[in-house]
């Protein structure tokens, strides 16, 4: 079969132009990244909030299962973003209910210092990563390390502004992450509480293009080959995928949360600080309900506040209790299926597509 080779697919030595986003927090287990680089696309472990040890351990085993091709990390590297009226106890008294539901002591044992952005990244070049990749925020604090190690460095934006900026700072590649997107929302400056800005993927990696020289992945409601055609057509390099493979049968992602993927309808996701601190794309259910109420925390103390009822409720499979991340275009994930499967698909459907817009040309 033909492939699609651009500037990144040629700087990060993979066959297909398309990136597994880093989902932090269980969908990316190190069966799916591998499975991803296995398949020849570039496998990216999100590594936020684990332990050094884990990391090193998760990647070790994503390499392995990759059988040789390269595998990345990616870290979030966002600034504190306190919120006004912040009310600790509030939060506590609305959490212990639902500690109570799903078995979890009250107050939450007190967590560990979590590992920093640089020590994360340390450790996943040690167990062998061959990329670097970042979002939320300016990615020098990480750059130094990816430079030593001779290895490319990724920076997610969602603004031109940013996207430059990240260049500035040593990126080789720019995710331009469009107002569609699921998961954090990648605005390096925010506002604790008002609007957040949503530049459309369509609008947004148009202008990132014009604005950098480095390859520019399209990221944000690219759910098949006609969406991955399209950001192509605007002059992205690549395509960076979340939701599309959340279904994939080797992610970390409970039954019920794809059962809410797959049936979603386009309007229904909404951008919420409630889970968090931070503005962040999923489907509502009573979690979110429950905390988007005044003394709601910002970042990064109402995510540890939260972490452990949404980890329990992800163990437990109850959708109405965890973080259902996900992007406006998730209506179109289709079955569960392998990883291999889905990359397969998108790079025939988008050759199709290029194929079928060809032949629009008559004289
Ligand atoms: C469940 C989920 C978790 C995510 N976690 C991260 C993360 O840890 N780091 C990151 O840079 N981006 C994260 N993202 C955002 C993705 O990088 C990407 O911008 C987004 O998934 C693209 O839009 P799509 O979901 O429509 O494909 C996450 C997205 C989802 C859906």
């Amino acid at each position: 079969m033909p492939v699609l080779t651009t500037r990144l697919t040629r700087l990060l030595g993979i066959r297909h132009p398309i990136l597994l986003a880093g989902m932090a927090g269980g969908p990316t287990t190190p069966e799916l990244v591998g499975a991803v680089s296995g398949a020849g696309a570039l496998g990216v472990f999100g590594v936020a909030g684990m332990t050094t040890d884990a990391v090193h351990d998760a990647v070790a085993r994503a390499r392995e299962l990759a059988d040789g091709a390269p595998v990345g990390v990616n870290v979030l590297i966002s600034p504190a973003v306190p919120r006004p009226g912040a009310d600790s106890r509030r939060m506590d008294d609305l959490l212990a209910p639902l500690r109570a539901e799903l078995g979890l002591p009250h107050p939450a044992p007190s967590a560990h210092t979590p590992a920093t952005p640089v020590q994360l990244v340390q450790a996943g070049l040690d167990a062998g990563a061959a990329v670097v990749a970042t979002g939320l925020g300016d990615p020098a604090p990480v750059a130094g390390l990816a430079r030593d190690a001779g290895v490319p460095l990724i920076a997610m934006v969602s603004t031109v502004e940013e996207a430059v900026l990240v260049v500035e700072s040593g990126a080789d590649v720019v995710v331009a992450q469009g107002g569609e997107a699921g998961g954090h929302r990648s605005n390096f400056l925010v506002q604790p509480d008002g609007p957040v800005p949503l530049v459309g993927t369509m609008a947004l990696v148009r202008q990132v293009v014009r604005a950098v020289d480095v390859p520019v992945v399209a990221a944000g409601g690219i759910m098949d080959g006609a969406g991955m055609a399209a950001a192509l057509a605007l002059g992205a390099s690549g395509v960076q995928l979340g939701t599309a493979l959340l279904v994939a049968s080797e992610a970390g992602v409970p039954a019920s949360w794809r059962d809410r993927v797959r049936t979603a309808r386009d309007d229904e996701t909404i951008v919420t600080r409630a889970l968090s601190g931070r503005p962040a794309r999923g489907l509502p259910n009573v979690l979110i309900g429950q905390l988007d109420v005044p003394g709601a925390m910002g970042w990064p103390q109402q995510n540890a506040a939260t972490s452990d009822v949404r980890r329990a409720a992800a163990a437990a499979d109850r959708s109405e209790l965890m973080s259902l991340w996900a992007g406006q275009a998730a209506a179109l994930a289709g079955p569960d299926r392998p990883a291999a499967e889905i990359i397969a698909q998108f790079i025939a459907g988008a050759l199709d597509t290029i194929a079928d817009i060809s032949a629009l040309q008559s004289d």
